[in-house]
């Protein structure tokens, strides 16, 4: 599903593009090269796959940038590497996989309790092909992405900026949705304080489309839905979650 030029939606579960527990999954063509924001929950990447393949060469697609280490944005990485296409996140993401493997299984735990993912669900930890560094800009293509590392939802969460012709994108991954609620979990590595400390990172950016990792996205003014989530972490009421 194309949202913009040269951006598609290519996975979701929420609105019966790929598997039910893949997270909104996006692809960016940005002309000699291609990249995957996320790779969705890994239950059925065959679909999600199809689904690039009605856009663009699924040669050309180079990478998959993964947004965090939660199972619904990053069990379909296994996939991916299998065919060849590097997988890359954060160091503190990174980290975390390797080695706080408790946290994230106490965490999948919790999630599976709340029908997150299916009874037998069996996330497979993998190695990342690389690191992506906090500001450090992504070259695809004719594009630049600006990785945003940021606190929160999970500790090295990264959201993708974009200047695009005619549109700032922000891909917000489950930091913060439309309406401003934000990705509070009541598990490891989700944590209220982070958002209070971090969120003006997204706050100073300006931000047409804000296309997030579940709900609703929005192509224009998405700097108002961000502005939303910083305006009710001021106050001393737990903001409104996802
Ligand atoms: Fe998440």
């Amino acid at each position: 599903m194309r949202l913009l030029p040269d951006i598609y939606l290519v996975g979701s579960g929420e609105i019966g593009l790929s598997n039910p527990y893949d997270c909104h999954v996006y692809l960016i063509d940005g002309g000699k090269d291609a990249v995957l924001i996320d790779a969705g929950a890994g239950l059925d990447t065959g679909r999600l796959i199809e689904n690039i393949k009605e856009h663009i060469d699924f040669n050309k697609l180079s990478r998959v940038l993964i947004t965090h280490a939660h199972a619904d944005h990053s069990g379909g990485a296994r996939c991916f590497q299998k065919l060849g296409k590097k997988v890359l996140l954060s160091g503190v993401e990174t980290h975390m996989l390797e080695n706080s493997k408790n946290d994230i299984e106490e965490a999948f735990a919790l999630a599976k309790n709340a029908q997150a993912y299916p009874e037998d669900y069996d996330y497979r930890f993998f190695k990342p092909d690389g690191v992506l560094e906090d500001r450090r800009p992504i070259k695809v293509g004719k594009y630049e992405l600006l990785p945003i590392q940021i606190k929160g939802h999970s500790p090295g969460l990264l959201c993708y900026y974009l200047k695009a012709k005619g549109s700032n994108i922000l891909f917000s991954s489950d930091q913060v949705f439309i309406n401003g609620a934000i990705g509070l979990l009541n598990a490891p590595g989700s944590d209220l304080n982070d958002y209070r400390k971090d969120m003006v990172k997204l706050a100073v950016l300006p931000v047409d489309a804000l296309l997030p990792g579940h709900r609703l996205f929005v192509l224009k003014d998405g700097g108002r839905h961000i502005n939303q989530a910083v305006k009710s972490l001021s106050k001393v009421f737990v903001p409104p979650v996802l």
